[in-house]
């Protein structure tokens, strides 16, 4: 028997979630809308509002839960890699709340974590299996071969999937996070409309810098023959750089599938929300006979869900952290 709390506070959503023996029974998130003013987040910012959000966030996990405190068996937290004051804030809560009650406590890795968040819902995948992670900070495909057995076989070079999205939509005036919206505009719109080159990177790896940077020029040049070029235009926009982007990323992980042999596939993240990415997922699914796995919306994007269930698999392992424990902001994957 388990009843697992679990702490994420990489960036700027504090999420608690609970795993009673092995099902997620709450996952609660608090966004914090501050950032929204300054395009991007504040990591200062970022860790107050955490201050202010963990004790009711805690406090509404186990209300969802139907469980108290005294249930808990055992503290799971993201200790890296994330923002340094936000993981603080999760990591010495996580710490008190051990202490207090006298339980375990798990250290979990933010970036294993979204790949384990298919281990929450049925169809779960078979080992091996390939995962492309696509969220704000990274852009891996990882080869899976087992719960914690996992190796990088190609990231990005620079700026992460998520950035290309949010960074795009800044260009656009979208306030951010842009890749919500640059998604919804897309759906709109045509994605042939504008043709945007792809980096040619070595081997399984990516680079979004580049593509960034030729977005903005493109805006830049067509503004000055139509200054409401972008208000025109925005969805045709939004709906080309999207589609650029996926294709991006599925052309590298269709190689990754030839190169190892797999046809169990794999998404996580926060870009893996992108109706553009599910759609041409579940296309080349159908041209390459493979078996696509992605989870529900509310373990893809930050939460604890993802941070439970993994911190499940260390409970059964007896893999625990000792009280010297200390947040890792570039923690090795
Ligand atoms: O995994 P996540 O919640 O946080 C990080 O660990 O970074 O990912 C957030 C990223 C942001 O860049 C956000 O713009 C992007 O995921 N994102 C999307 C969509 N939903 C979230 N990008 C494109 N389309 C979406 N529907
Ligand atoms: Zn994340």
């Amino acid at each position: 028997m388990s009843v697992i709390l679990a702490i994420e506070s990489s960036c700027d959503d504090t999420s608690v979630a609970i795993c009673n023996n092995g099902k997620i029974t709450a996952n609660v998130i608090a966004n914090q809308t501050i950032h929204e003013n300054y395009g991007g987040v504040i990591p200062e910012l970022a860790s107050r509002v955490h201050q202010q959000n963990i004790v009711p966030t805690v406090e509404q996990a186990l209300k969802n839960a139907k469980v108290t405190k005294q249930d808990i068996n055992a503290v799971a937290f993201t200790r890296g890699p994330g923002l340094l004051g936000s993981l603080l804030v999760g990591v010495s809560f996580a710490k008190s709340f051990a202490l207090a009650l006298n339980i375990p406590l798990i250290s979990v890795n933010h970036m294993h974590a979204h790949i384990l968040a298919h281990f929450i819902d049925d169809p779960k995948p078979n080992f091996p299996f390939l995962c492309l992670t696509v969220s704000g900070g990274h852009t891996q495909i990882v080869l899976v071969k087992d719960y914690f057995d996992m190796e990088i076989v190609g990231e990005t070079l620079d700026d992460a999937a998520g950035e290309a999205f949010d960074k795009t939509a800044k260009i656009l005036q979208l306030p951010y996070p842009g890749g919500p919206l640059i998604d919804k505009h897309a759906q709109m719109g045509n994605p042939k409309a504008f043709k945007f080159a792809e980096p040619q990177i070595a081997e399984l790896n990516f680079s979004f810098s580049g593509f960034k940077t030729s977005i903005l020029y493109f805006i830049r040049k067509q503004e000055k023959e139509n200054p409401n070029f972008i208000a025109e235009n925005l969805n045709d926009i939004c709906a080309s750089v999207q589609h650029s982007i996926v294709q991006i990323l599925l052309n590298k992980f269709k190689k990754a599938a030839k190169q190892y042999h797999i046809k169990e596939i794999a998404i996580a993240g926060g870009v893996s929300a992108n109706s553009g990415l599910r759609k041409g997922l579940q296309e080349a699914a159908d041209e390459l006979g493979w078996k696509i796995y992605i989870p529900a919306f509310q373990y893809c994007t930050d939460n604890a869900g993802m941070i439970a269930i993994a911190g499940y698999q260390k409970f059964l392992a007896k893999d625990f952290a000792g009280q010297e424990v200390s947040p890792m902001a570039r923690m090795e994957f």
